[in-house]
């Protein structure tokens, strides 16, 4: 690997080198994150990065498709099998575009959208004044109800929904650790006649593992992802369309020529390569022993009276009010974990009383620990060397010793090249 660039150029060699050796001596606990396999990656970096393909299979801009067209339709029937859907577009170049994308093929300028609020776990393109899509469409809000067990306010929803009469509900999160009741979503969808769109960047391997709720079985007409994450592919994004053939074709052609350009068919042929591994037996494992490892680190949070928002885990991810619990804030928490060779985020917390830049809470997950090989006992270890170092984040001898034991963790767990 990286014999060309290493003759040729030193800089991005040597930044190669490093990043090599930080993913594989560290414990990534940051939950959008995830390890590809050498193959993800072979296509990733592959031949297909020099063709240009605008257009969709059968009906391109340019000449010499023939590969590129054979690609991006695996790609899309693999999608398909994997979530259960009649359509896929699987050009969007990645999460934030793919929901731009939906926005405008679902709706017109000054057009609502009834979304999770940011401060309980929503995303940043789910509305966030300081994004563009803000000032084009008007976003409206559901909370929980109750941020002890994590519980939507849906009686909140549909008072909402009844008085500003969005054209879509949007179910999704990226700090959300909780289950969704997607049939309620969409019997109140359907009371004021709104698009049901599930924005499920975090948790489609889950969904695709068997092990989440898939929210095409409720009847949600569109799903937004990203395809690294959980999914385990390369960065990318994709739009499915559960059964509607109109919605699709507006989705088409919102993404091109609406939104993008070219598509990128060297990520195009990673996502293929990606949905191939996630249709295995495997991948089925995977799922379940990404749930049942956040299982074993929401224990060791309760054991030790750490504070969680939903108060636990069906997911990957938890978040811990470290702040309200520890004293430590999240950006303290961040440096200290990173300081021991722990990677995970700060973050907000449900109706936070600090800033975004150094919140109350952290948040972290699984998703990148197992695909290391590691089970149950090294989830509880680490949620166990995380709270010791969170306690202990002035005592520096202590913390050297819990850098050596996350460090011996991970030669004992190499990033594998392979889970087929
Ligand atoms: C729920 C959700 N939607 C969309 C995105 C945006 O994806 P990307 O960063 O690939 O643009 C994210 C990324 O964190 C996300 O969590």
């Amino acid at each position: 690997m990286y014999d060309y660039i290493k003759n040729q150029d030193t800089d991005i060699f040597s930044a190669l080198e490093g990043e090599e050796k930080r993913e594989a001596e560290g414990i990534e606990l940051i939950p959008s994150e995830n390890y590809v396999s050498r193959a993800v990656r072979e296509a990733n970096g592959s031949v297909f990065t020099n063709k240009y393909s605008e257009g969709y299979p059968g009906k391109r801009y340019y000449g010499g498709q023939d590969y590129t067209d054979e690609v991006e339709r695996i790609a899309i029937e693999r999608a398909k099998e994997l979530f259960n859907c009649k359509f896929a577009n699987v050009q969007p170049l990645s999460g934030a575009p793919a929901n731009v994308a939906m926005y405008f093929a679902l709706m017109e300028p000054g057009d609502t959208v009834l979304g999770m609020d940011l401060s309980h776990g929503g995303h940043l393109t789910h509305g966030h004044p300081t994004t563009w899509i803000n000032k084009i469409f008007n976003f409206v809000r559901y909370k929980m109800k109750d941020t002890e067990t994590g519980e939507i306010d849906y009686e909140a929803l549909r008072e909402v929904a009844l008085r500003e009469k969005p054209k879509i509900i949007l179910a999704g999160f990226s700090a959300y650790s909780r289950e969704l009741d997607y049939a309620k979503f969409v019997e109140i969808a359907k009371e004021v006649g709104a698009y049901t769109v599930a924005d499920m960047a975090h948790v489609a391997g889950l969904i695709a593992g068997g092990v989440l709720r898939n929210p095409f079985e409720d009847g949600f007409d569109v799903i937004t992802t990203t395809t690294h994450k959980t999914l385990r592919g390369p960065r990318g994004g994709m739009i499915l369309t559960r059964e509607n053939e109109e919605i699709a074709k507006k989705i088409d052609k919102a993404v091109f020529p609406g939104l993008q350009g070219g598509p990128h068919m060297n990520v195009i042929a990673a996502k293929a390569v990606a949905f191939g591994e996630a249709l295995t037996p495997a991948f089925k494992e995977y799922a379940t022993q990404v749930l049942k490892n956040a299982k074993a680190m929401e224990a060791v949070f309760k054991k030790e009276n750490i504070r969680m928002l939903g108060g636990g885990t069906d997911n990957h991810l938890i978040l811990a009010d470290v702040f309200g619990s520890l004293g430590v804030t999240g950006q303290e928490a961040e440096t200290v974990l990173d300081a021991v060779g722990i990677t995970l985020n700060k973050n907000m917390i449900a109706d936070e009383s600090r800033t975004a830049m150094d919140p109350s809470g952290i948040r972290f997950g699984t998703p990148a620990m197992t695909t290391r090989g590691m089970k149950e006992e090294e989830a509880t270890r680490i949620a166990e060397i995380m709270i010791a170092a969170m306690r202990e984040k002035d005592n520096e001898e202590r913390l050297s010793v819990l850098k050596e034991e996350v460090k011996k963790l991970c030669l004992t767990f190499p990033v594998p090249e392979s889970f087929v």
